[in-house]
């Protein structure tokens, strides 16, 4: 557990994500995320950063001693480093020298390196080339994967009534004496009936204990096929959040409340949207707020670290790909008409999940080439609960697969259209929490939030 925190890089960024933006922009100065516009120190017990300063420090990117990533485009760098780290557990400084990256000194990034070859090597030969083993399916959080199978546990109390009624159709389960000798009377009351020996022997020979330890054979009985198509589906989510009609004529959504870190800081956040894909995420960091917003085509930040200080200076800059993606994955006010066209290669999932202990139909699909993606619609209500996002790496090497996960809970009727007022958001190294307390459907939203502007002198 506590190698699990320690995985997570530290950034206390109240816009936690946004620490992909060091991807694209500062180069890799071998650096962890700079600290947080207003940031606080981290949390005791969580290491702080990487090693400090790479050489070239910022902007300059220059890798000077890769021999097996190769083919990992300069912006994705960063974004390979920190799955790494928090596939093993650990930080940048695990495996590097402190400010000089290339450096070979530490025999764990030499077996890395070992272990990167290894994993290309491994999906070449047995995965057809597909990026199907990485780091984490090892290491699963740990530098020394174990060996061991994990250790049963208790069932719960419907695995145990599961396991039960398995004992019974096999037949009394063992310890069930054949022959019922001591229970069943032979002789009998006059009049008695004749076959009065139970098929189960005496009341108590079932006691023994069967279906082996924890999670033996006798588990849950198999799960019911899925019966529902993508259409089903999809079209019973739009009717849950309020219909067709309803969402056509919601043109614009104005959420505001607070947003909370997984250090637990708090800021107010407020996200402007327009249902034809304009968004703004403006979060009230100190001294500079963060900004993130589209209008559609281009996409620019302000704020959310690097640049050398905090905030990140107070010029809006251009972001693109990977950070354009996770930036506005929050910015779904027009999924639910989309769906279909957001998502290529839509399917239902050949089994339901149990989440929040209600039963979950679950579509795949592919919002960008990359980037696969689970939405999982509460059966019963039919709303959206969860997305599960990984995103692979457009380059050759395949050993990124970063994930995310996004839980709506809380919906509200606003105006007709149902609202989850409650959003988290778990990636590899941040959690947030967003809890609204005001949604406004159809307030009056100005283009200008959009635009990009004009650098301050
Ligand atoms: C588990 C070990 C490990 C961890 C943890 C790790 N790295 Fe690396 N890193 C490597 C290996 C191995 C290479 C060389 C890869 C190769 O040769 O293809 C490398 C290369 C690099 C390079 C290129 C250096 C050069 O010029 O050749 C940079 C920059 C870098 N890492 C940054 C980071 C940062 C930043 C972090 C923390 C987010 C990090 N690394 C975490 C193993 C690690
Ligand atoms: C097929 C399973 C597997 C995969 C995949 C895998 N590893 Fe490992 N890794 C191991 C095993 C096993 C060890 C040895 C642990 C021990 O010594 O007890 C190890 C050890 C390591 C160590 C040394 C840890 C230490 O403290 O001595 C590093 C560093 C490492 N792996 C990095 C990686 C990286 C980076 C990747 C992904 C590119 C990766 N591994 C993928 C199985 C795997």
């Amino acid at each position: 557990m506590i190698a699990r925190h320690l995985a997570r890089l530290s950034i206390g960024v109240l816009a936690a994500m946004l620490v992909v933006s060091f991807a694209g922009r500062s180069g890799v100065s071998a650096q962890q995320p700079a600290p947080p516009p207003g940031g606080q120190p981290p949390q005791g017990g969580q290491p702080p950063r990487g090693p400090p300063g790479g050489p070239g420090g910022r902007g300059g990117f220059q890798l000077r001693n890769v021999q097996v990533l190769k083919d990992v485009p300069p912006d994705q760098w960063q974004l390979v480093m920190q799955y790494v780290a928090a596939s093993l557990g650990v930080q940048c400084n695990y495996c590097h020298v402190m400010g000089d990256n290339a450096s070979d000194d530490k025999e764990t990034k030499q077996t890395a390196r070992k272990m990167m070859q290894m994993v290309a090597d491994l999906n070449k030969q047995f995965f057809a080339g597909k990026p199907a083993v990485s780091c984490a399916s090892c290491h699963n959080g740990h530098a020394k994967p174990s060996r061991t199978a994990p250790l049963a546990v208790n069932m719960t109390q419907d695995e145990a009534a599961a396991a039960a009624a398995a004992r019974g159709r096999r037949g009394g389960g063992p310890g069930g004496a054949p022959g019922g000798a001591p229970g069943g009377a032979p002789g009998g009351a006059p009049g008695g009936a004749p076959a009065a020996a139970a098929p189960g022997g005496a009341p108590g020979a079932a006691g023994a204990p069967g279906g082996g330890p924890g999670r033996g054979p006798a588990g849950p009985p198999p799960a019911p096929p899925v019966t529902e198509t993508v259409d089903q589906v999809l079209s019973k989510y739009v009717q849950a959040l309020g219909g067709q009609q309803a969402l056509q004529n919601a043109k614009t959504r104005v959420m505001t409340g607070t947003i909370t870190n997984r250090d637990l800081t708090t800021a107010n956040v407020t996200v402007t949207e327009k249902n034809t894909g304009e968004a703004r995420i403006e979060i009230a960091t100190q001294p500079n707020p963060t900004i993130r917003a589209t209008n559609g085509t281009a996409a620019w930040q302000i704020g959310g670290g690097g640049g050398g200080g905090f905030g990140g200076g107070a010029n809006a800059r251009d972001i693109a790909g990977f950070q354009v993606q996770q930036g506005f994955r929050l910015a779904d006010f027009a999924l639910p008409l989309n769906v279909k066209q957001r998502y290529q290669n839509l399917t239902v999932k050949s089994a339901y999940e149990t989440i929040e202990g209600k039963q979950a139909v679950v579509l795949t699909g592919s919002p960008y080439p990359n980037v696969t993606e689970e939405l999982a619609f509460d059966r019963e209500s039919g709303l959206l609960v969860r997305r599960t996002v990984t995103s692979g790496s457009p380059g050759g090497f395949g050993i990124l697969a970063l994930g995310e996960q996004i839980d709506y809970s809380d919906y509200r009727d606003v105006s007709g259209v149902k609202e989850p007022f409650t959003v988290k958001h778990s990636t590899w190294n941040a959690v947030t929490t967003e809890k609204f307390t005001d949604v406004k459907i159809n307030a009056p939203v100005a283009d200008t939030v959009f635009a990009k502007p004009a650098p301050q002198q």
